[in-house]
């Protein structure tokens, strides 16, 4: 999803409203960074938690997957956002040098929420597929 971007000769800016320019309205903002050559981040899917990732800085690679279907999406635009609906499993990777990942989350931090297997998250995937 493309953000608003306010061109200035003093560098731009970008906001997000919650629930205009995300399809959620967000409880919970996290952020990494730090982040070390190599290091990959996700390898789990969420049952209800909608997310909106934003590269604050740098660039990674993002891997989504249904549970039938996989893509990728490379982010390096901090005007440029990936909404991530529940039940999809979220593999980031390939992390920049300075690279800081932006999450705007719709709920407040809960383990519970998490699929941390990726054959139990096929599982419950195909259960409501049937
Ligand atoms: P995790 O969601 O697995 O990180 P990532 O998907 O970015 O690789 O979270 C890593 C650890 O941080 C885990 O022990 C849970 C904890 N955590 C919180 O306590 N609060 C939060 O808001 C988040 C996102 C994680």
């Amino acid at each position: 999803m493309t953000l608003p971007k306010i061109e200035d000769s003093r560098g731009n800016l970008t906001f997000i409203e919650s629930g205009r320019h995300i399809p959620f309205d967000f409880k919970r903002i996290y952020y990494l960074y730090d982040i070390p050559g190599g290091a990959e981040r996700g390898g789990h899917a969420h049952s209800a938690l909608k997310q909106f990732i934003v590269p604050m800085s740098g660039s990674f690679d993002i891997f989504l997957d249904d549970g039938t279907d996989s893509r990728s999406f490379h982010m390096n635009r901090s005007y440029y956002g990936l909404y991530i609906a529940p039940r999809i499993w979220r593999e980031i990777r390939n992390f920049s040098s300075g690279a800081v990942l932006l999450v705007l989350a719709s709920e407040f931090y809960d383990e519970a929420d998490y699929f941390r297997s990726y054959p139990a998250f096929l599982e419950a995937v195909k259960a409501t597929q049937k």
